[in-house]
């Protein structure tokens, strides 16, 4: 595997590879197994593989835990050893950014559910994903159903500026218990850890409820809240797969979004049905 920091080294290599099927995976580090399914899912499905990091600033907000984000390169780059990466590119913030640059404006939906909570945060993920997307101009590029927004901007994104790549959507990775893996979960304490289970238990009681044909969105709310009773939720929202809010579940179209907090953290988690 090579590690790349430069835009030159990137540029260089990727001159180099004429017409082999590139997969790309972008990730901002802290490298856990919902980022390895991803990376070997396109190992499977590519001759080169082409994994970032970069801990991009332009998607926090003020006050948001870019400064304290867990950072573990060395781990990071075992990890992408043992999934025999071919490329892995780490540049510093200055190497991606100038002081005043072209900025890229996500659609009017990107200010609702996370983009309520986190304004302009899916602008700077979409300037980000553009940039490396230019870089590394892969066929193939793989992003977790568990940022169904993000999923959903970047689809348009690619749509919109008639991108020549493929977005592959991968599934949620959980713990055995069933919390969705993400880079944040390192900031619960014991109790909370425990508490946070109640968010993909509500989810599984939702999909009882559609697997009974329960289909009405104010029955299937209330049911998740009775299973978070005690958490604190900041939203649990039913969008079809373009994010329209819905009042009756459409199958193959829907979208189940929960994410709750426990002090500054937020956990996000969705059910697709
Ligand atoms: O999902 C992430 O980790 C980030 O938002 C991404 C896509 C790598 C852009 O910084």
């Amino acid at each position: 595997m090579k590690i790349l920091k430069t835009i030159e080294e990137l540029k260089q290599i990727r001159k180099t590879i004429k017409k082999d099927k590139i997969g790309f995976v972008p990730t901002m580090g802290a490298l856990h197994d919902g980022h390895i399914s991803l990376i070997k899912r396109a190992r499977e499905e590519n001759k080169i593989v082409i994994v970032s990091i970069f801990l991009n600033p332009t998607q926090f907000l003020p006050g948001e835990d870019l400064d304290n984000y867990p950072k573990k390169d060395a781990a990071d780059i075992k990890i992408c050893e043992m999934c025999k990466v071919d490329y892995l590119f780490m540049p510093e913030s200055s190497t991606m950014y100038e002081k005043e640059e072209v900025l890229i404006k996500a659609p009017n939906k990107s200010y609702i559910l996370e983009g309520a909570s986190r304004p302009g945060h899916f602008d700077g993920v979409l300037q980000v994903v553009l940039k490396l997307f230019n870089l590394t101009r892969p066929t193939n590029a793989y992003f977790g159903k568990k940022d169904a927004q993000q999923l959903s901007l970047i689809q348009q994104m690619v749509r919109n500026l008639f991108l020549d790549i493929n977005i592959i959507p991968c599934d949620i990775v959980r713990e055995k218990d069933g919390l969705a893996l993400s880079s944040r979960n390192v900031y619960l304490n014991k109790e909370q850890r425990v508490q946070a289970l109640k968010i993909s238990k509500s989810l599984t009681k939702a999909g009882q409820l559609i697997g009974k044909k329960e289909f009405d969105v104010k029955t299937i709310k209330n049911a998740m809240k009775e299973v978070m009773c005690d958490l604190d939720i900041e939203y649990i929202e039913v969008v079809n797969k373009n994010f329209e809010p819905i009042n009756t579940v459409e199958l193959k179209n829907t979208i189940i979004l929960v994410v709750a907090r426990f002090n500054s953290t937020r956990l996000l988690d969705n059910l697709w049905v």
